[in-house]
């Protein structure tokens, strides 16, 4: 478990749920839980709470020994104050009376005081545990400590050998706000796993090459959600088992190319 600046605990590895859809996601969260996982991140914008709720329920596992994390949309960031409390408040309800993490999906412009103010309410009456922000810059953190009372605890970002962050993981660190990574084996085109350096390592330790990905994130203290399948699930629990040298954490470094695999053009989402 990682401890976050507010004294709550996280578990370092956890489950994605970007795409996931109906019986398959109920299933996945549900199997996800009983494998022994106990962090699951969605979304609004993944239309899947609902699903999510309803594997959480299924599992058997208390709702107290899990830490949900869900994320306001960029459409409900530009909506009226009205539009974003009833955002949450459907998310609450869906996700077992109250979330565990709420982040501000992305630096929507001149959308991020605005929902910022609003979550915070939702801290102070107990409805949510702990916020914070996904695919935020320094800047971006710099302008929003500048008015928040509640600090954000975390901080989604893409990390992956291609892309490795390491200025903006160094700039949250220096603020102690966490850092949690997605995408950790690539979008679209880009197949991290089929990395030759990737698959070298992999094949010297006995351990397959998405361990190894996984491996290399929490090895620099980094919290990681994989989006997986029941076939994944002992795979990925079982990097806590195992540790990369120096020289192996080092030539996957060296692999960064600052290379974002999401396709998200949209400048209102990204004014970076
Ligand atoms: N904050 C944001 O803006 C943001 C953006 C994107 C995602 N996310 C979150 O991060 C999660 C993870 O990112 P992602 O969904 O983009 O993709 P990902 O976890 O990087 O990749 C998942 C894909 O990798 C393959 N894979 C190979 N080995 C795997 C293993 N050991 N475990 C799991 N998958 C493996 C799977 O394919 P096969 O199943 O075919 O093997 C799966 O389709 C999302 O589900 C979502 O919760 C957040």
């Amino acid at each position: 478990m990682i401890t976050l600046n507010n004294g709550t605990q996280i578990p370092h590895i956890g489950v994605g749920t970007w795409t996931l859809r109906d019986e398959i996601a109920v299933n996945n969260v549900k199997f996800a839980l009983q494998a022994g996982f106990r962090l699951i991140d969605t979304a609004q914008m993944y239309e899947n709470e609902s699903e999510v709720g309803e594997g959480i329920k299924q599992s058997g596992v208390k709702r107290e020994d899990i830490f949900v994390t869900t994320k306001v949309s960029t459409t409900v960031m530009r909506g009226s104050e009205e539009t974003i409390r009833q955002a949450i408040d459907e998310s609450i309800r869906k996700l077992g009376n109250y979330i565990d993490l709420l982040l501000i999906h992305w630096p929507v412009k001149n959308c991020v005081m605005k929902t910022w103010k609003i979550m915070e309410e939702y801290v102070k009456s107990g409805k949510v545990k702990s916020l914070g922000i996904s695919n935020f810059h320094p800047h971006h953190i710099e302008e929003l400590l500048e008015y928040a009372e509640i600090k954000p605890v975390l901080n989604q970002l893409e990390v992956h050998p291609l892309m490795s962050q390491v200025e903006n993981i160094a700039y949250n660190k220096s603020q102690g706000i966490q850092v949690q990574a997605w995408g950790p084996f690539g979008q679209g085109d880009i197949n991290i796993p089929g990395i030759e350096t990737i698959q070298t390592i992999a094949k010297k330790y006995g351990k397959t090459p998405s361990q190894i990905v996984l491996r290399w994130i929490v090895q620099r203290d980094l919290i990681t959600i994989p989006r997986a399948k029941p076939k994944h699930f002992e795979e990925n629990l079982q990097i806590m088992q195992f540790e990369l040298s120096s020289e192996d954490m080092i030539a996957i470094d060296a692999l960064n190319q600052n290379m974002r695999s999401s396709v998200d053009n949209d400048p209102e989402n990204f004014p970076w």
